[in-house]
């Protein structure tokens, strides 16, 4: 079953044709150059890009896999989370078709794609991984820091989450503090990198010691203020890549901490990341470490770069395997976006 899906959660207007976990076509317009100058996502500058882009995606992406709309099956969308007015976009467009051709409407939770996406396939069926399930996720993203274990399709507990920032909303608001732009974690993982992640400052890891699996960045953010206050402009230049790396240091170790409890309390070991925090290699070769301590510890995460990030791919993922189990909506069916919709209320379909 072919579906096209389709996701304007934020500030990527993207489409793509999959069939059951393969994806035959994807396209995307990043509207990263559109929002730079603001340090984050401008949400009416997002709708109008939006709202300018979508028709011709959605064209391009069935040009690209040889499909017409009538051989579509259903039609998967983003309604949560995201951006309230981004996310009109592609609802107004999914329900469009959908009337149009007399498809069903498939409501995708975002989250749900990024965790799904380590699983997605090429047109030619690779990589051939199976889901082994239980698995643990760690989706880190921009809007969200999550700890989840997936214990079947469709099925998830959420075992912690951050209580304040995201990591990469405290990654993006540090490069800002450095005096760099949007987005902040690939900056802040170059200078790290420059200086072989030497952690010189030793930030507090917030929440550390506490049993739980939640996280909490926005006290990490004020430390690095303080410290940038404190140092004087002259030394600053050369500061800079030592405040990154010990900012990065403290951020992917707390991941990796509240990873290490997840697996503990589980007793799972194989972890599935997503979101555009998980291509940072310093978080991926910690992680790589951590599960190695475990027999059948495994990081699985996507196996092609653009899936890390925000895609309709990974939603058209969801879509063909809701579609396949019934959880879809009549073609004349409303559909409201959920700008904080959670994990674990899309599970009901
Ligand atoms: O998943 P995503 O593309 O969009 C959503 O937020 O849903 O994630 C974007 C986030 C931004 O905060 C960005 O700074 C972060 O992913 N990011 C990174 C890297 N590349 C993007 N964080 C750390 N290291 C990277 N290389
Ligand atoms: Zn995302």
């Amino acid at each position: 079953m072919t579906v096209l899906a389709i996701d304007t959660s934020a500030d990527d207007t993207s489409a793509a044709v999959v069939a059951g976990r393969r994806i035959i076509s994807h396209v995307e317009y990043s509207q990263i150059s559109l929002h730079e100058k603001w340090g984050g996502i401008f949400p009416t500058v997002a709708r109008r890009a939006h709202e300018e882009r979508i028709d011709g995606v959605v064209d391009a992406a069935l040009r690209r896999a040889h499909v017409q709309f009538s051989e579509i099956s259903g039609v998967a969308v983003t309604y949560g989370p995201g951006l309230a007015i981004a996310l009109e976009v592609g609802i107004r467009k999914a329900t469009d078709i959908a009337r149009t051709y007399d498809l069903p409407l498939i409501p995708v939770n975002h989250m749900e794609g990024h965790l799904y996406s380590s699983f997605a396939q090429n047109r030619a069926g690779n990589p051939t991984r199976d889901y082994p399930f239980p698995l643990l996720g760690l989706l880190v993203s921009g809007g969200h820091t999550e700890l989840i274990l997936w214990k079947d399709h469709l099925v998830y507990e959420i075992l912690g989450e951050t209580q304040d920032d995201a990591a990469g909303e405290a990654l993006d608001k540090a490069s800002r503090m450095l005096g760099f732009g949007y987005p902040g974690g690939p900056v802040i993982e170059r200078l790290a990198h420059g200086v072989g992640h030497v952690d010189r400052y030793h930030f507090p890891r917030p929440m550390m010691r506490s049993n739980d699996m939640n996280f909490s960045f926005s006290g990490l953010k004020t430390s690095l203020l303080y410290k940038v206050r404190a140092i004087s402009a002259e030394a600053l230049p050369e500061e800079i890549s030592y405040l990154a790396s010990s900012f990065q240091e403290a951020v992917m170790q707390t991941l990796v901490k509240k990873t290490r409890r997840a697996i503990e309390t589980t007793g799972v070991a194989r972890l599935a990341i997503g979101g555009g925090v998980s291509v940072n290699r310093r978080l991926r070769a910690l992680l790589r470490a951590e599960v190695a301590r475990y027999p059948n510890g495994h990081v699985y995460a996507p196996a092609y770069p653009y899936l890390n990030f925000d895609n309709a791919a990974m939603i058209g993922m969801v879509g063909a395997l809701r579609l396949s189990r019934g959880l879809t909506l009549p073609a004349d069916a409303t559909l409201d976006r959920v700008p904080r919709l959670s994990l674990l209320q899309s599970t009901t379909g």
